[in-house]
């Protein structure tokens, strides 16, 4: 079996290792930090321990699992890794050095990667000697249980690289899907309107938190309101993700961030880890009501859902990803009930359009342009699929 080294014992770096020593693969993983190992180690066990109980798996697999995953301090193991897999703080200059070093370590066939979510991987694999072996593969939170891996070739990565990083993660029972190495490649870049969208509603004073949670739950078929996701990421990494996504476009009002977003993160209310957020979720809170009014409501899902089909349509129209991996990324990596292309057939073209010009009608704001494709499709009576 190959071997993965894993780069960062944090949230990510054990869950990837989870998932390729459950696929039999000998894995190393590590960190600077030995009580985060420590603390990663244990955390493992507990998860075993929790799927024997519930019978997932048997003790055998379980320990088997367990003894293939080497906690250690010291890079030097890496050396026969097949895969390495970069999972530590976001932040491009440590990422570099950490590869710089890593590079002296590793065979000279070893396919090197990035888990970052916000980097670009041309300039992270700038830093290597040979960036044709590096690639990025990014997991999303908790990386055992989401089927999704984006697989993002930089510009230097060769072919071949690409196809073995994508072999290698389809075997150990994952989704993947191929980006370009553009800014939230296509999950976090598609779902933005999710949150942008609510929140702007919100500022305009169209709804209030539990009603816009309502009516994309119960109309939409979300399986969490935007309010309460944005809880549940946190509004600081939430809130940094969306910056960084609109510097990264060149400041396209599409992604503009939202005050509201901001003075909350700002005030520390960042969600359910600070026991405050857009909800209160101390002992004994009781949630507001939503007010259930289904033409609201359904104004309140039109709305997001038309900029959710507009940002998915503008990614396949500028090849961002084909439309089975844009539909794919969003049902797999964040749970939307359908495909949003998909969705798009359904509410019919004209319909995507007509909205979109609407919205742009009344605000005059570049934020509400349609996408050329939708237009076109329009104009030649296409549909996404069929
Ligand atoms: P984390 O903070 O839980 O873990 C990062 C770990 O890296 C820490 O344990 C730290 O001690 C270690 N570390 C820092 N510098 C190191 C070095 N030079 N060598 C070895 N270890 C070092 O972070 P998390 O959330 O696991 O994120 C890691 C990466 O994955 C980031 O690039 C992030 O953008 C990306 N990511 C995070 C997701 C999430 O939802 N948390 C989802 C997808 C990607």
């Amino acid at each position: 079996m190959p071997k993965l080294s894993v780069i960062g014992a944090g949230t990510m770096g054990t869950g990837i290792a989870q998932v390729a020593a459950t696929a039999g693969w000998d894995v190393v993983i590590n960190d600077t930090n030995s009580e985060i190992l420590e603390k990663s180690s244990s955390s493992l066990v507990k998860v075993m321990n929790r799927l024997v109980e519930k019978e997932k798996i048997d003790q055998e697999t379980a320990d088997k699992i367990l003894g293939r995953i080497d906690f250690t301090e010291d890079q030097q193991f890496f050396e026969n890794s097949d895969l390495v897999i970069e999972a530590i703080v976001e932040n491009l200059e440590i990422k570099q050095k950490v590869f710089k070093a890593v590079e002296e370590i590793v065979r000279e066939d070893t396919i090197i990667a990035s888990n970052t979510s916000s980097l670009s991987l041309a300039s992270i694999g700038s830093a290597l000697k040979d960036p044709s072996r590096f690639v990025g593969i990014h997991f999303f939170n908790p990386a055992p249980l989401m089927p999704l891996v984006e697989i993002i070739p930089a510009v230097q990565t060769e072919d071949k690289t690409t196809q073995q990083a994508k072999n290698w993660v389809d075997s150990w029972k994952k989704l993947t899907v191929l980006a370009k190495d553009t800014p939230g490649f296509i999950v976090n870049r598609v779902a933005r309107p999710f949150y942008g969208e609510s929140l702007r509603m919100y500022e305009e004073g169209i709804a209030d938190f539990a009603t816009i949670d309502w009516a994309m739950k119960e109309l939409g078929g979300f399986r969490m309101g935007p309010f309460e996701l944005m809880d549940f990421i946190g509004n600081d990494i939430n809130y940094t993700v969306t910056e960084t996504v609109f510097a990264s476009f060149f400041y396209d009002p599409r992604y503009r961030p939202s005050f509201t977003q901001k003075r909350m993160s700002e005030a520390g209310f960042l969600g359910r880890k600070s026991g405050r957020g857009y909800y209160d979720y101390t002992e004994g809170a009781v949630k507001p009501e939503p007010k259930k009014d289904e033409k609201l409501g359904q104004a309140i899902l039109d709305r997001t859902l038309a900029l959710l089909i507009n940002e998915a349509a503008d990614a396949l129209f500028l090849n961002i990803a084909s439309r089975e991996d844009i539909d794919t990324a969003m049902t797999k990596g964040v749970n939307y009930p359908k495909g949003l292309l998909k969705w798009a057939d359904e509410k019919g073209i004209d319909w995507c359009v007509e909205k979109m010009d609407a919205l742009y009608d009344e605000y005059r704001e570049d934020r509400y342009r349609c996408s050329p494709l939708l237009r076109r499709m329009k104009e030649e009576n296409q549909r996404f699929y069929g």
